[in-house]
């Protein structure tokens, strides 16, 4: 054995106390079952680290996709609480289930053929109706949105409120788990988005030209000549291309104004 293997590397026991700081197990209760996990793990992670194999209830990772879905309590608490499995991380005692999906009534429609009167909503949803204003779902939104305010919005005909106040839901359905009037809130918000962006906000006349602009052909010749180029000297030409400044103004343009 070497001199080297013989003597302690303070830099190894520094990783291995590490280490041993962040290996601190907590118990958590996944589905009834008792765990030890570390501490400052996210749910999901937790859940890994304790065998499961995630094929549902799995997305993104990254607090977008609604995929992950899980209640929770604490002892002592009579609070039943959400979380996104992903971006919560494991507290000890935790008592949990994951919801990854929630049947919920997704009303049939041929979009270009829907106006934007909020009837249309109404045909198409009429257990909006039923909404008994308890504030469940507000209490339930891992996204922090007014569910039951976009509802209501939705109720008096404000399409445009609705979508605005329902932007960040990302169709999780925790919502509509504990709806009392049994609405499956996310899929109403998604129609009212719809409904908002195509037939409400003004079209974007700089969006309609440049559409123009690529179907007469203005691009097609550099898109010919990118698709023969072969991926290292693609990737180099994206690393090396000129990127717009983080300051520049509404009139910037790159140096090589060929294919503008
Ligand atoms: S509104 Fe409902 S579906 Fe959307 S993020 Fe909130 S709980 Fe999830
Ligand atoms: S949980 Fe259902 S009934 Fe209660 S406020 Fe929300 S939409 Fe209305
Ligand atoms: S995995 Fe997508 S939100 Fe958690």
């Amino acid at each position: 054995m070497s001199a080297k293997k013989k003597g302690k590397n303070p830099a190894k026991t520094a990783v291995k106390e590490e280490k041993k700081i962040a290996a601190k197990l907590i118990p958590i209760y996944i589905m009834g079952k008792r765990y030890e996990v570390p501490e400052g793990l996210t749910i999901m992670k937790a859940m890994e680290y304790a065998g499961y194999v995630l094929i549902r209830g799995c997305g993104c990772r990254g607090g977008t996709c609604g995929a992950c879905g899980t209640v929770y309590r604490k002892p002592g608490d009579y609070k039943l609480q959400v979380a996104l499995a992903c971006q919560k991380t494991v507290e000890p005692d935790m008592y949990m289930a994951q919801i990854p999906f929630f049947p919920a009534n997704r009303a049939q429609y041929e979009f270009t053929e829907l106006t934007s009167a909020p009837e249309e909503v109404f045909k198409l949803y009429p257990e909006l109706f039923r909404c008994v204003a308890c504030n469940a779902c507000t209490k339930a939104c891992p996204q922090g949105i007014e569910v039951m305010d976009a509802i209501a919005a939705l109720k008096q005909g404000n399409i445009a409120e609705a979508a605005r106040l329902s932007f960040d839901c990302i169709q999780c359905g925790l919502c509509t788990s504990r709806c009392f009037g049994e609405l499956a809130q996310y899929h109403m918000f998604q129609l009212a988005r719809r409904i908002y962006g195509a037939k409400i906000l003004p079209r974007a006349e700089h969006l309609a030209e440049m559409v123009g602009t690529i179907n007469e052909g203005r691009y097609d010749q550099i898109l010919d000549e990118l698709k023969h180029v072969k991926e290292d000297e693609l990737k180099k030409l994206y690393q090396e291309r000129e990127a717009e400044p983080m300051t520049a103004g509404e009139d910037w343009k790159p140096k090589d104004t060929r294919y503008l």
